[in-house]
């Protein structure tokens, strides 16, 4: 089966953002110019997936609206002749995307969003992206490289990156066999182990591509780490059933969810983009840091 459908979970809240994610989500936030979470709807694009399903919380109309036409915007630039924004504006949503909308009434967790999005997926497989992970790729992205391991393998697929093991508490961690290819078989997932508990140092970043008995399991699963329902409970319940898969992708991950990571992403796009490298490196320079 291919995978047509991606979860976009964007219902958190955000809260180590505050002030800025009070009254928008932070995959909202922009990393240069463009919001975190359009990287993530182009990255499921260039899979070939055609239905981005957005799992949204209590300020769900700052992303439809961005995906949303934008009638009185587009006019304004086209009377204004700046056909270049004009073009950038309509094609935010990517050619042959459509876009769907559910509520996540209560921030429940990650698990607790995935299962939200159980009535538009159905009985397929489906790939789940989180944008606060920007995964830069010069190359396939991040997504694309795993859609070919589901179809090679037809199972579930995690992406992973060796993390430092003082970081183990911020990620799901998995134990895993040999690595080859970049390709692995998970063996057992925790949520968030202490170091000394970490069965691995690879840490699983926010892409996966999920077979739907994971509803099932989420239905069940019941509360876990920080009293929420944890889509890793689920997976590590799965792995009693089904094979799953590690991916060890290629590229860059940024945690945008954290500001560290959210600034290094923002000065390496800048350092990158056609208009403004120059001049950024220049300043960077003039700091003499
Ligand atoms: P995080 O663990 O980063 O939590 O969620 P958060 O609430 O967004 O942010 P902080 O930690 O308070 O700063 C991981 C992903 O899961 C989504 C978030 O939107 C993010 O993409 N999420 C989390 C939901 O959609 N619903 C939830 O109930 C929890």
């Amino acid at each position: 089966m291919k995978i047509k459908k991606a979860v976009f979970p964007v219902a958190g809240l955000g809260t180590r953002f505050l002030p800025a994610t009070k009254a928008s989500p932070k995959e909202m936030l922009p990393v240069v110019d463009k919001p975190l979470i359009q990287y993530a709807v182009e990255e499921a694009a260039a899979a070939g997936i055609e239905l981005m399903v957005f799992v949204t919380g209590r300020n769900k109309t700052a992303i439809s609206n961005h995906f949303d036409k934008a009638y009185e915007l587009e006019t304004e630039l086209e009377h204004r002749g700046k056909i270049d924004k004009l073009e950038l504006v309509r094609n935010i949503p990517p050619a042959g995307v459509n876009c769907v909308y559910i509520r996540q009434a209560e921030a429940l967790g990650l698990g607790h969003a995935v299962l939200c999005a159980k009535p538009i997926i159905g009985n397929e497989p489906f790939a789940v992206l989180l944008a606060d992970d920007l995964i830069e790729n010069n190359g396939r992205g991040c997504m694309e490289e795993m859609v070919e391991i589901y179809e090679s393998h037809g199972r579930s697929v995690l992406a992973v990156e060796e993390i430092p093991l003082d970081a183990s508490e911020s990620y799901g961690v998995v134990a895993a066999s040999e690595v080859v290819d970049n390709v692995t078989r998970v063996e057992g997932i925790v949520e968030k182990p202490k170091p000394e508990e970490a069965p691995s140092n690879l840490g699983v970043v926010g892409r996966y591509i999920l077979t739907p008995r994971i509803f099932d399991l989420l239905e069940t699963v019941g509360r876990g780490a920080g009293g929420e329902i944890q889509l890793t409970d689920a997976i590590a319940q799965l792995l009693e059933h089904e094979l799953v898969y590690a991916h060890r992708f290629s590229g860059k991950r940024y945690d945008c969810g954290a500001k560290l990571g959210y600034l290094e992403a923002t000065v390496d796009h800048a350092l990158q983009h056609p208009e403004l490298a120059e001049d950024f490196r220049a300043y960077l320079k003039s700091l003499n840091l």
